[in-house]
């Protein structure tokens, strides 16, 4: 469903040469509402048209039928349209009440499958706060992909395999103890590998133990299997904990460890076309004559053993074969770009044209009250312990606000986990931000529970009337109103860009924007007034909760009915 549908065909039928789809792209919000409710701007237009873009505004606006607008005016370079109130009152409030959650469904995708590969947490390491990250956005993302037509497949990637897992294997077995690993796994794994990186600072020869147990590991080795399995299953109960209080669930958790034997293939098709050269004793890809400044791809190293890189090959090939994606999406650190770059380059030059539906999802730095986190040094924020904390935040606010309320720790969950994921998700990905845990839990402001909380008071004022809401005569044309409505009649609009951009946060923007013109007119109207418009005024706060639940459902935040 195209959005604004009347304003694209009425400058279709001027601008014969741009399609309905490129003119609804280049539809925008006017700087301020009192210069209309869309603008067309026109500077794209210029060149072809050889014409400075006001004229062309001014044409524009002298060739077009006002039937049905309030009017339509040039502003400089934009043609401004000030829609018909009652008319677009009218039809947006219809069509959110009637088609409810389905409002803004985009059939664009076709069903075509789409890859996301998210959260990928190591293996006996806690989950850090970039996984999270990765975990939330990835989410949303599949959401908002399923919301524009497409099918998601979200993939855990677990980093299950490589060196690191031998050095854990050695220190195991040369001064761990099963029972101290049984009483806390991750914590203890993670203690383990600490201690091996300060040994070997000493010791040298400890990196090569470590090495000789991951080439144990690929080999097939028992021992090195089972510890390893071990160590895996007990990291993984750890995950599942998070992923369940965040109500996220995954289509495969094919890890690196997966693809230990179909890396051969990577390999075979490398040696084919010539790709693979030696280098110190290792093979690698040489990539400079694509880009001067890229470092070569390392396939093996001088022992034979495969790489992160050798396995994320297998498992791009593997998901072109399972999944034949149309996308394939990849919601990793902004510092691993060069990583992706490369994996780009390699399959390219391998020959699959596929190479280009590879896009890498970056993401920026999260630091916690200003400090930044390493696994290595073990000094790390735990995100169950960030998860327990928020709950606690959001359970003293209910407590306050809603002292009858009942079942409070459900809806201190909601709002606790809901808090740090919308959070997270409200700024451009790319951006770096910091965690201040007080100000992601606050009912007011920019937050996710403020979202929440608007949502909450709209289903309050629904259950206060025992009116049967119809969608005839949804006639609302007041300025207090006007806001609202043109904020619904966006929601499509949004979540095609949301999709086009790979962004989260324009919805969750979104939300806040509805939030806060829903908010405005509740503090000036007497919403239940028994008057002609009391029903359409309550067919609003319906479509202001429709849209809101909808909003947050697609960034994987919960909407309590009351808090
Ligand atoms: N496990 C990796 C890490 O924590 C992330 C994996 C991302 N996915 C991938 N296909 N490389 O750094």
């Amino acid at each position: 469903m195209v959005d604004n549908i009347q304003i694209v065909e009425a400058l279709n039928a001027v601008l014969t040469d741009l399609t309905l789809q490129e003119i609804s792209e280049k539809l925008e919000a006017p700087k301020s509402s009192d210069l209309g409710d869309v603008a067309f701007p026109t500077f794209t237009l210029a060149k072809a048209l050889h014409k400075a873009p006001q004229l062309i505004a001014a044409d524009i606006v002298d060739a077009i039928d006002q039937e049905g607008f309030e009017k339509v005016v040039a502003t400089g370079p934009y043609v401004n349209f000030f829609l018909d109130k009652v008319a677009t009152s009218n039809r947006v409030l219809k069509t959110v009440f009637d088609l409810e959650g389905a409002y803004g469904d985009n059939v664009d995708g076709q069903g075509a499958k789409v890859t996301i590969d998210m959260s990928s947490p190591n293996i006996a390491k806690p989950m850090s706060m970039g996984h999270l990250r990765s975990t939330v956005i990835g989410n949303a993302l599949a959401n908002i992909t399923a919301k524009n037509g497409y099918a998601p497949v979200k993939i855990n990637h677990l980093g299950d395999w490589g060196t690191q897992f031998g050095k854990l294997i050695y220190a195991y077995k040369a001064w761990g103890s099963e029972e101290e690993v049984k009483s806390d796994p991750i914590a203890t794994l993670l203690k383990y590998y600490v201690e091996f990186h300060e040994k070997a600072k000493e010791n040298d020869s400890l990196n090569d133990e470590g090495r000789a147990w991951f080439k144990k590991l690929e080999d097939g080795d028992e021992e090195a299997h089972r510890l390893w399995q071990w160590f895996r299953a007990e990291s993984l109960k750890e995950f599942s904990e998070i992923y369940d209080r965040l109500d996220i669930t995954f289509d495969s958790f094919n890890g690196e460890a997966f693809y230990n034997d179909k890396m051969d293939k990577v390999v075979d098709i490398l040696e084919e076309k010539n790709l693979l050269v030696e280098s110190q004793g290792a093979q690698i890809v040489d990539l400079s004559h694509i880009n001067p400044n890229l470092t070569p791809a390392m396939i093996k190293r001088s022992d034979g053993a495969t790489l992160y890189m050798t396995r994320d090959l297998a498992a791009a090939l593997y998901r072109k074969e399972t999944y034949d994606f149309a996308k394939s999406l990849y919601v990793v650190g902004g510092e691993q770009r060069e990583h992706f770059v490369q994996m780009k380059a390699v399959l390219s030059l391998m020959g699959f044209e596929w190479a280009d539906d590879i896009e890498h999802i970056a993401f920026g730095l999260i630091t916690f009250n200003g400090k930044k986190m390493s696994t290595r040094k073990g000094d790390v924020v735990l995100l169950k312990d960030v998860l327990d904390d928020a709950h606690e935040l959001a359970l003293k606010q209910i407590q306050e606000k809603n002292p009858a309320l009942g079942d409070k720790d459900t809806v201190a969950e909601e709002v606790g986990a809901g808090a740090v994921v919308f959070h997270d998700l409200m700024n451009d990905r790319t951006n770096n931000f910091d965690f201040n845990l007080e100000e992601v839990v606050r009912f007011e402001g920019d937050t996710g529970p403020y979202v929440q909380y608007t949502n909450a008071r709209a289903k309050s004022i629904l259950r206060k009337t025992s009116v049967q809401l119809s969608s005839d005569d949804l006639n609302l044309s007041d300025p207090a109103t006007w806001d609202i409505i043109t904020t619904l009649n966006n929601f499509p609009k949004t979540v095609q860009r949301a999709w086009q951009q790979r962004e989260a946060s324009i919805i969750a923007k979104y939300a806040l924007n509805l939030s806060r013109a829903f908010n405005k007119y509740y503090a000036n109207s007497k919403i239940l007034t028994e008057d002609a418009q009391l029903n359409a005024r309550l067919v609003l706060v319906k479509s202001v909760s429709i849209v809101l639940t909808e909003s947050l459902r697609l960034l994987g935040v919960k909407a309590p009915e009351e808090m």
